[in-house]
């Protein structure tokens, strides 16, 4: 009770972890995913234009925590702590593809990282979970067309609640 009420711990981002928290909180963190995300599957057909909303969604929702090819900096980025994964720079795949979509669907507690499904369809999460996928291996020029032509590209079943934005 006194170390809180004294306001021992530092609850500054700037105030990095002991190594050992570091570790333990991973794994708490990777175990957590592991064991929540074990029963789902990606689907092996998502229709193309959700592929394609994956991409116009990333551009305007992820990148300025994730970046992406052509895009190696941001402010808000810098700032973060635990610092965000920066998927085109990933030399191998760290996460399942399941594993991505549970994390994009509920969010990491107490990071930054929010939780996309309240707003934001299965289908829609799958999109993002692909894209995401064939970000290593993509140029600048190949990230500015896919994200340009998902923007262009309508969703017809866009029934969730991102409708409401406008668009
Ligand atoms: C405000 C910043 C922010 C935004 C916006 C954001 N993320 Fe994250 N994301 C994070 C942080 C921070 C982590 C790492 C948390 C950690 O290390 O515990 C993370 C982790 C992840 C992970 C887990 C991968 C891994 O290797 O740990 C995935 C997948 C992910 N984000 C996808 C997305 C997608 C897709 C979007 C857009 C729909 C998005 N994020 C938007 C901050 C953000």
């Amino acid at each position: 009770m006194l170390f809180v009420w004294f306001g021992v711990y530092n609850v500054a981002a700037t105030e990095k972890h002991w190594p050992l928290t570091t570790l333990l909180l991973k794994v708490v963190k990777e175990r957590s995913i592991q064991v929540r995300s074990k029963a789902i599957v990606m689907p092996d057909t998502l229709p193309p234009e959700y592929l394609a909303k994956g991409a116009e969604d990333y551009a305007a929702m992820c990148a300025q925590c994730h970046l992406a090819p052509g895009n190696s900096a941001s402010e808000l980025q810098r700032g973060l702590y635990p610092q965000p994964p920066v998927f085109h720079e990933l030399e191998h795949k760290t996460h399942k593809p399941g594993e991505n979509f549970w994390v994009i669907k509920h969010g990491i507690k107490l990071t930054g990282m929010p939780a996309w499904g309240s707003a934001h369809s299965d289908e829609e999460i799958w999109g993002l979970v692909a894209f995401i996928e064939q970000l290593p291996d993509m140029t600048a020029d190949e990230y500015r067309k896919a994200t340009v032509a998902g923007a262009e590209m309508p969703v017809d079943q866009h029934n969730t609640s991102s409708d409401q934005h406008g668009h």
